[in-house]
Formats: structure tokens, C-alpha cells, sequence
């Protein structure tokens, strides 16, 4: 039997907070990492797990490789390679690609690395290459390729104004404020554009349904007649709908755009929902070919609905899912979940992961008798202790009217357990949706050392050891 064993696992830690500070993401933290072949225990995932002394390895192979999925379509400003502390000589010659393939040939080559010393990091610059997948790979036959740390540093691709939706201060004929975000620049037929009439400061709006972080705004002038009539335009972000948005901060002036010419306006990371443009003064026309926004969310989804619900009990077949089933519940019966009478009656939502909250959104039961929502706290944390009743409080709700969805701010609460508990005897909590937005902290992969009286090398022992550890983990918030 031996006594010293070393074991590494996967874990999930919490993160730092990649995007708060308007940093550019590290993507390759977010995807799912894989690797021709694997060496021992030497595992894609050790690329991203911030540790300068372990390494992926690959078998002695031809054209080995390395990829990370990104999972989206990123513009890559960058990529970071740091080289493992010895034998660094074998990564000479390998090729970065960037790209939307899964061949890997078929990607674009962003950069060669010629040599690179043992532990050494260097920076590639790939100008805003696009692509889902991030490729390294050495070229040629009895090759190893071994990766201590990778960054793919970039934005999301995508023209986030697309699905927004437009409107503006006035419409001359069929130039609804939706031409200026349907895709198309609008050069061929002026009618694929959107006008205001002839009038006192015209503007025009797009809500982006949520609050986004955005890096550039794209103007598209018309090249039909009178360009000049964009000039002075301003372009608003912000957050608030006073004086229908255009009081919000000005991400820039626009002097002029030639005929049918695409300017970009850098925002700067410049936070809002809303995105405006106006032309302040008597008697303008605002015309927008396009308008492209880009940039990222800052909490962008309904995390709720890949999370598992359970409830103190359950009222006929009014289950904890419903109110997760992306539905809020309000034409059918029951599309909301419910407890039976009881006291102190709670739901709890498992997120399965760590996030940082930003809002919880609670629907409310429009059939009858809405006041029993009166009272509910909601709770966020990662204890189960008390099944979760005990974890910090993000908001009591007073009272949500029949049917109505009420939106509860937390902050950046951080927490894997969302409950939502009514304190009190014959209470009864329906729920009709709960929707929670959030971002997960990151997963990151953690090794650990220890002693054991128990021979690791069985893979049974291994394996129940590894149990135990996640369950322990799993108390406190860790997912193994
Ligand atoms: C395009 O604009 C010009 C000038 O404003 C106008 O004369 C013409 O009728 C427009 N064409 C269409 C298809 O709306
Ligand atoms: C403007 O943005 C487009 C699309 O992202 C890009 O191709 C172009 O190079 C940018 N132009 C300038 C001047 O920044
Ligand atoms: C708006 O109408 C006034 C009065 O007819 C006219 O003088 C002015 O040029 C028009 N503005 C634009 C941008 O066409
Ligand atoms: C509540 O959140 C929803 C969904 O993101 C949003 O559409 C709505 O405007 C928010 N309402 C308030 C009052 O914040």
C-alpha cells in the first residue's frame, strides 16, 4: 500500500471577473478545449488553467495538435502562448490558426512561432481575425506538442443591433426606423433605409434588451442625394429613456459621412441598453442606412433555464420546473409551478455552476389570488444549509400585480442556489417563471496534492475518494 499519492482533479473556482473592467475577454477561458492525443494524464484543459507547471502533452505523433472551441464567433485581437519550462525547442515551428472550421487546414494561419524560450510568453497578434476555433499545430511527423497557458484575447463578431429593435421621432413613408438595422446598408434602393420627416431634432433609437458594453458604433450615410444631412448627428448610449433617450452620454459627433460611406465611432466600452442618434436644431431630416452596433452584454442571458428546480412540495402537477420552462405562465394551466398549503413554503433553483447575478426576474400567477406572492424573500448563495433558505438576501418582494413580471437587481450576488421562500404558516409560493441573469464565474481547473492513507493507483479507491472530495467541494459552492 502506498501512502503518498498524487491526484489531480478538475474543479470549478471562482473566477475573476473577466469583463467588469472593460478588458477585452480572455475567450479561450469560456470553451471547451480538446487535443489529438493525449499523454498520460496531460489534458487540453491544462492550457487554461493559469498554472506556469503543467502542460498539455501530446503523444510523439505527425501534425499534433491543440484547439480550443470558443463556442462563438469571435473577432481575435490576440493570442497568448506561454511554453512549457523544458524541452520549450518542440514548439519550434508550430502554427496558430483562427477560423470556423473544424479541419484544421481549412482555418487561416494568424502567426508561425519560430522558437520560444522555455517558460517563456509571447504575444501574437492576430488584427481581429474571425473565428470560432483556435488552432495550434506542429506541421511534420514525430512531433509533440506540449502548451503550458493559451489566450485568445477578442470580442464577439457579431452586429448586436440586428436584434434590437428601432424606432424614431417621426417616419417619412415606408422609411421605418427598422431599415437602419435589418442587415443591409440600404445602397441599392433608398427605400431599405430610415427616414424622420422634416422637423425640430429627429432622432432615432434602438433598444438592445439589454445592457451592453459597446465597443464601436457603424454608420452607413445614404448615397441616394444630400448626404450632408447627417451632419452634426449625435450618438447617444445610455441607459435611460428621459427625453426618449437622447440625454444619454454622447459616444460621438458625426462631422460627416460621404455618400453611401460606413464611418465607425469607437464607444469605447461605453455602457447602455440604448443606443440614439439625433440631430439637435430646427428643420433636419435623420436618414440611417445602417446603424451596426458592436460590442458585449453584460449579463445576457436567462441563465434559469439550464438550471434544475425542486420545491418544498408540490400542489398536483404544479412542478418546481414550470417556473423555469421559459414560459411565463399566464394563458395555461398550470404552466407555473406551486406548493401546497405549508409553512414556510420555498422553491430553489440550481444554476449548477457559480454565477454573479444581476437580476432576478419573478412572474406572478394572473388566475387569482396574486397577494400570496406577498412577502417572498429571494436568497442567493451556495450553502444548501436549510435548503438554501439560509443564503443571503437579494430582495423581499412586497407584492408583484397578477400576471406582471417584476425585475429584482442583486447586485453580482454570487451564488450557485437561487430560493425564493415565503416565511410563515398556510403559506403557499406559485410561481409562474423565474428568470435569473447573470454570468458564470469561471471555471478554471485546479490541482491538488495530498497525502492519503489509500492506495490512489486503485481506480475504485480513486474514484470514491474523488466523490467524497466533490461532495465536500460541492457544499461549498465548487462543482468537480
Ligand atoms: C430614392 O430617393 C430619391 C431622392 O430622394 C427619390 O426621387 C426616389 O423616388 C427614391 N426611390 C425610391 C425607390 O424610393
Ligand atoms: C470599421 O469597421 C469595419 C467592420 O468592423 C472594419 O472592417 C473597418 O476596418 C473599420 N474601419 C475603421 C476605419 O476603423
Ligand atoms: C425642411 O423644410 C424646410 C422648409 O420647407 C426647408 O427649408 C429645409 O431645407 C428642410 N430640411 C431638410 C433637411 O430638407
Ligand atoms: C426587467 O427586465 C426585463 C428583461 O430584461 C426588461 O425587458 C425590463 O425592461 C426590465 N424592467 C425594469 C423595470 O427594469
Amino acid at each position: 500500500m502506498k501512502h503518498f499519492k498524487c491526484l489531480w482533479i478538475l474543479l470549478g473556482v471562482l473566477w475573476i471577473e473577466v469583463m467588469a473592467n472593460g478588458q477585452e475577454e480572455n475567450a479561450a477561458l469560456w470553451g471547451k478545449t480538446s487535443q489529438s492525443s493525449i499523454y498520460l494524464d496531460s489534458v487540453p484543459e491544462f492550457a487554461l488553467d493559469g498554472l506556469l507547471n503543467s502542460w498539455t502533452h501530446t503523444n510523439t505523433e505527425t501534425d499534433p495538435w491543440w484547439r480550443v472551441d470558443l463556442l462563438k464567433v469571435y473577432r481575435v485581437n490576440r493570442v497568448t502562448i506561454t511554453n512549457r519550462p523544458t524541452h520549450g525547442w518542440r514548439i519550434n515551428g508550430a502554427v496558430i490558426r483562427i477560423g470556423n472550421f473544424l479541419d484544421i487546414y481549412n482555418n487561416t494561419v494568424c502567426a508561425t512561432i519560430s522558437t520560444l524560450a522555455d517558460g517563456a510568453t509571447d504575444t501574437f497578434s492576430c488584427g481581429g481575425m474571425k473565428g470560432r476555433y483556435m488552432i495550434v499545430h506542429i506541421p511534420g511527423d514525430q512531433k509533440i506538442l506540449s502548451l503550458s497557458e493559451i489566450g485568445v484575447y477578442g470580442y464577439l463578431a457579431g452586429n448586436m443591433a440586428v436584434d434590437g429593435a428601432a424606432t424614431q421621432s417621426s417616419t417619412f413613408m415606408s422609411w421605418f426606423a427598422e431599415k437602419a438595422i435589418d442587415s443591409n446598408r440600404g445602397l441599392q434602393k433608398n427605400t431599405s433605409c430610415s427616414s424622420t420627416l422634416n422637423e425640430t431634432n429627429p432622432w432615432w433609437r434602438l433598444d438592445l434588451r439589454d445592457v451592453y458594453k459597446i465597443r464601436k458604433v457603424v454608420v452607413t450615410n445614404r448615397n441616394d442625394c444630400c448626404p450632408e444631412q447627417i451632419n452634426g448627428a449625435e450618438i447617444r448610449i445610455g441607459n435611460s429613456l428621459e427625453n426618449n433617450g437622447n440625454d444619454n452620454p454622447i459616444c460621438a459627433v458625426i462631422p460627416a459621412i460621404p455618400a453611401g460611406e460606413s464611418y465607425n465611432y469607437s464607444c469605447s466600452g461605453m455602457e447602455g441598453r440604448y443606443v440614439n442618434l439625433i440631430i439637435p436644431g430646427d428643420m433636419k431630416i435623420l436618414t440611417l442606412c445602417e446603424v451596426e452596433v458592436y460590442g458585449q452584454a453584460l449579463f445576457p442571458r436567462n441563465v434559469a433555464v439550464d438550471g434544475a428546480a425542486t420545491q418544498s412540495s408540490v400542489y398536483m402537477d404544479w412542478f418546481a420546473e414550470k417556473a423555469i420552462d421559459s414560459n411565463r405562465g399566464l394563458q395555461q394551466y398550470p404552466l407555473c409551478s406551486s406548493t401546497n398549503h405549508e409553512t414556510n413554503p420555498w422553491w430553489r433553483l440550481d444554476l449548477r455552476d457559480v454565477y454573479k447575478i444581476s437580476k432576478v426576474v419573478v412572474t406572478n400567477r394572473n388566475d387569482c389570488c396574486a397577494e400570496q406572492i406577498n412577502g417572498a424573500e429571494i436568497h442567493i448563495g451556495n450553502s444548501l444549509e436549510n435548503n438554501g433558505n439560509d443564503n443571503p438576501i437579494c430582495a423581499v418582494i412586497p407584492a408583484i400585480p397578477a400576471g406582471e413580471s417584476y425585475n429584482y437587481s442583486c447586485g453580482g450576488m454570487e451564488g450557485r442556489y437561487v430560493n425564493l421562500i415565503i416565511p410563515g404558516d398556510m403559506k403557499i409560493l406559485t410561481l409562474c417563471e423565474v428568470e435569473v441573469y447573470g454570468q458564470v464565474l469561471k471555471r478554471s481547473f485546479v490541482k491538488m496534492q495530498f497525502n492519503s492513507r489509500v492506495d490512489l493507483t486503485d481506480p475504485s479507491v480513486r474514484e470514491n475518494v474523488l466523490k467524497q472530495l466533490g461532495s465536500v467541494l460541492a457544499d461549498r459552492g465548487f462543482k468537480t
